[in-house]
């Protein structure tokens, strides 16, 4: 299986955010990674359903979207009624994860859970075999264009080793700091996703960057 690619759209230019839609929607791009931010979860507001909708009628790539945001069960069926294909949630927003995970699926989108990089990868152990994937945070979540964190490398190592011990499917995505140099390597530990908003949109061919992405 070649490398799966979602461009984050938190690094287009919302001036003219049907350009870059369009740029991902002749791209080798798989899905296109949307990044909802309250305010409260993390430092930063970003998108709304408003931009989210106009996204879904534009983009022809699925939506894999990334709730930073708390209480994140609430909204579950909005984003279901937007034809959203893969719904994250953060593990640290969700005490009751494995409710909110079922209620993902019967509303007939995939499930990912996600991590911050100060949460460890054991406490997967009991939902590894019910999500459809999980997002490991290589950067702290809120900004896109943040450094890489080093540590990571050995998270994805450490999450493929339990994702094959406990005989999950869960694809593992990383987000944050992704570009040429830190990519390959991620992909070498066991990503199967590779989520990247600056390196792509900031690039003088975005198309290129999302196609060599793919091919590692
Ligand atoms: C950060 C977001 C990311 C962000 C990544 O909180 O979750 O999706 O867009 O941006 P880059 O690839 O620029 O680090
Ligand atoms: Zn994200």
């Amino acid at each position: 299986m070649s490398t799966i690619v979602s461009p984050s759209i938190l690094s287009a230019n919302f001036g003219n955010l049907d350009k870059d839609i369009e740029m991902v929607n002749r791209s080798a791009a798989d899905w296109v990674h949307l990044d909802v931010m309250d305010g409260v979860f993390v430092p930063n507001i970003s998108l709304g359903f408003p931009v989210i909708q106009a996204v879904a009628a534009k983009s022809r790539k699925p939506l894999d979207v990334h709730l930073m945001i708390v209480n994140p069960e609430k909204f579950i069926d909005r984003f279901a009624k937007l034809g959203v294909f893969m719904l994250n949630v953060h593990y640290e927003a969700c005490p009751h994860l494995n409710k909110v995970i079922h209620e993902i699926k019967e509303k007939g989108m995939k499930a990912a859970v996600t991590l911050n990089p100060s949460t460890p990868v054991c406490v997967l152990e009991d939902v590894l075999n019910d999500v459809d994937m999980v997002l490991l945070m290589t950067v702290n979540p809120g900004f896109g264009g943040q450094k890489f964190i080093e540590h990571s490398v050995e998270k994805v190592s450490k999450l493929r080793r339990l994702i094959r011990e406990t005989g999950s499917k869960a694809l593992i995505e990383v987000d944050g700091g992704v570009n040429m140099e830190t990519a390959p390597r991620l992909v070498k530990a066991g990503a199967d996703v590779l989520v990247s908003g600056n390196t792509v949109f900031s690039s003088d061919n975005p198309e290129d960057i999302i196609f060599k992405l793919k091919q590692l």
